[in-house]
């Protein structure tokens, strides 16, 4: 389909669905304006957890909209409940999943609008804490306001004003293997963690904070250990530093659970949630952390036109309910661990990895463990190789109406992140296409 416009700064090139025009959507399916119909698997990177339309959203947003939409001054009472509502979903979690986590005494919750404002609000309570630049991952992705960007990998870095950005961000190797390689991934955590303590001694007094995302997420799906994160996290603290979960992709379900660096084990002071919190309907963020930590925002420091608006602040509720009190979280969890089976079983073990519901493929190392086709290129991040297995299995799983994300800084990773509501026979149907898309790819189909 041929788009009839769309501004240039909302393009992107490397997306192989960007030119599809959507015109509805309901559960796992969108269907483009042309009638077709697509299953899918890339569910706004989150923002979608509970897939389109889902029934009880609309429902609260419909109702919501006939009673009070947008006030300024004085709080609706709806704000005040859906503070003390993630206040309440966050306390739980720590009590099921991280008792080990020092006390964080009364939480408070900071409502905003997208990640990146979020995020800066967590940048800017840690440096009032103690002034002094961010400890990222360098794979970390944090936004694209001009604050987060000084944070983030990405190369809107180019565009800001030169200078600072070497002060801001220290940035610290994620852990991971090279495609092919049989490195264990452990050694790459040492090294990782070996990196920072050296960070640590020579820079310690110029560090605010470590901003980290409990698993690498759009800059192309990587994921480390529960106890490397716990290591990082207890040097972190060795030093003074402000711990921020970036939780704005892979909180509230992706990797398993409602609140990720939790089910690892451990307890960031901030932690933001963004994307699926607003149901993939209105754009909602926050901030929560002890109140100790949280005061540092002092009155007046921070505001935002639409932050905490009753309609934003109904559907996050309705979805924090939905998100707790059904086993959405834990049957997508499963349906996952069943994909990554069958998707192992048809690839080379060593390219499929994942956590909770989200799932990646890795067709450089596919590729390269494939007899006929790795065979013909010795050195597959050179030819590119993996990155054409990428596309070409991206595009026919779109002919046969299904989408996929396609990652990594060389696009040669496919990420699977259907929304958590995804049923069984749907996640069948994934797994099925994608090893047949797999095998034509690699018979040279
Ligand atoms: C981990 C992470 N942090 C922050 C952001 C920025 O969120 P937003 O696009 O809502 O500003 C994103 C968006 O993809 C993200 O994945």
């Amino acid at each position: 389909m041929t788009r009839r416009f769309r501004a240039s700064g909302t393009l992107r090139l490397h997306d192989p669905n960007q030119d599809i025009e959507w015109s509805k959507g309901s559960g796992c399916v969108l269907w483009d304006s042309a009638g077709n119909k697509y299953l899918d698997c890339v569910s706004g990177y989150s923002a979608n957890v509970l897939g389109h339309c889902h029934p009880d959203l609309v429902a609260a947003l419909t109702d919501q909209a006939t009673k009070l939409n947008f006030t300024t001054g004085g709080e609706s009472c709806l704000r005040q409940q859906f503070e003390e509502r993630l206040c309440d979903v966050v306390s739980h979690s720590i009590s099921h999943h991280a008792q080990e986590c020092r006390s964080l005494g009364n939480l408070k919750a900071w409502i905003s609008t997208t990640g990146a404002r979020a995020i800066e609000i967590a940048w800017r309570i840690a440096f009032r804490r103690r002034p002094g630049g961010l400890v990222t991952f360098d794979l970390g992705y944090h936004g694209r306001s001009i604050a987060t960007a000084y944070a983030s990998d990405t190369a809107q870095q180019d565009c800001l004003m030169s200078g600072p950005s070497h002060e801001v961000r220290y940035p610290i190797l994620f852990p991971r293997v090279e495609a092919g390689s049989n490195r264990p991934l452990q050694e790459a955590c040492n090294e990782s963690l070996d990196a920072f303590q050296k960070l640590l001694q020579t820079h310690s007094g110029r560090l605010s904070a470590l901003l980290i995302e409990p698993a690498i997420g759009s800059r192309g799906y990587y994921f480390a250990p529960a106890d490397y994160y716990q290591r990082l996290v207890a040097l972190g603290r060795e030093h003074g530093l402000v711990i921020i979960s970036d939780e704005i992709q892979m909180g509230l379900g992706r990797l398993g659970g409602m609140i990720a660096s939790h089910l690892q084990a451990w307890c960031p002071d901030l932690l933001v949630l963004g994307k699926a919190l607003g149901g993939g309907m209105m754009p909602v963020s926050c901030v929560i952390g002890s109140s100790e930590i949280m005061d540092q925002l002092r009155s007046g420091y921070e505001s935002e036109t639409f932050a905490g608006s009753p309609l934003a602040c109904r559907i996050a509720i309705e979805t924090l309910r939905i998100l707790s009190s059904t086993r959405v979280i834990e049957e997508s969890r499963s349906l996952h661990d069943e994909l990554r089976l069958g998707l192992a079983s048809a690839l080379p073990r060593s390219s499929v990895a994942g956590l909770g519901s989200a799932t990646v493929i890795d067709l450089a190392d596919a590729v390269m463990h494939q007899p006929t086709r790795g065979t013909q290129s010795a050195d597959c991040s050179a030819t590119g190789m993996g990155t054409i297995a990428a596309y070409k299995i991206a595009g026919q799983l779109r002919e046969n109406g299904i989408l996929v994300h396609v990652t990594g800084s060389q696009r040669d990773r496919i990420a699977i992140i259907p929304p958590l509501n995804i049923c069984p026979a749907e996640m069948s149907r994934v797994t099925a296409e994608f090893v047949n898309a797999w095998r034509n790819f690699a018979q040279g189909e």
